[in-house]
């Protein structure tokens, strides 16, 4: 990467836990990346305060004020590229992505999904993880295609499910792990170590 400084651009719609924890570790100096932009499809969410705390620059865009999906896409497509955005993560992001935003930034949007793709993708995947009884559930940072968490598998973390767990315990069990698996897969993907090969991805090792 040499020194130009590898910018990130983030999606959210809500709390931004996973957005503090991409902070965090660019403060600690464990990612070398700038988050050159904060995009928000919810005006209330506290993610935006998150960023207003910490000098991120942050934007809401009404999706009520443009004429549909494609338009309102093209529009955080624009403000990505205005700051040279490298990388979009969804962090939260709780709404679909056109066609059109993804063929924007082929290969280079990720999510982060709350459970081991591809099982429970869609809403609500902790609950569907406790529903059909599985012991085992996670999380998954993977590339961003037209489907629903469909995309290549970056990296994985594995959680337990125990017999006395509810929503919300899973969710919170899941959730530190998310925070520090998001982070780890944007670092390896900003030294260029993660290589696709069909539908799978490669680590190339560090200092390799
Ligand atoms: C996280 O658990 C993330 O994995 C999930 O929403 C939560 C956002 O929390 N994302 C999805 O379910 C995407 N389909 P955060 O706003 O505190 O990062």
């Amino acid at each position: 990467m040499g020194n130009k400084s590898f910018k990130l651009g983030i999606l959210v719609s809500g709390r931004g836990s996973n957005l503090s924890a991409i902070m965090d570790s660019i403060d600690r100096k464990e990612l070398n990346a700038e988050i050159t932009l904060v995009l928000s499809n919810k005006k209330e969410a506290p993610a935006l305060q998150k960023c207003r705390a910490r000098g991120i620059p942050s934007l809401f865009l009404d999706p009520k004020s443009y004429g549909g999906k494609a338009e309102y896409d093209l529009a955080l497509v624009k403000e990505l590229r205005a700051k040279s955005v490298d990388l979009v993560c969804l962090a939260g992001y709780m709404k679909l992505l056109s066609d059109e935003f993804i063929s924007s930034f082929r290969g280079k949007i990720i999510n982060i999904h709350p459970s081991l793709l591809p099982s429970f993708p869609g809403l609500s995947a902790q609950k569907q993880a406790l529903d059909y009884g599985v012991k085992f559930s996670g999380c998954t940072v993977h590339f961003v295609d037209e489907g629903i968490d469909t995309g290549p598998v970056i990296m994985q973390s594995v959680v337990p499910i125990y017999d006395a767990d509810d929503e919300e315990k899973l969710s919170q069990r899941i959730l530190e792990q998310e925070h520090s698996l998001y982070p780890k897969a944007i670092h390896t993907l900003v030294e260029g170590r993660i290589q696709l090969e069909g539908r799978r991805t490669i680590q190339k090792a560090e200092n390799s």
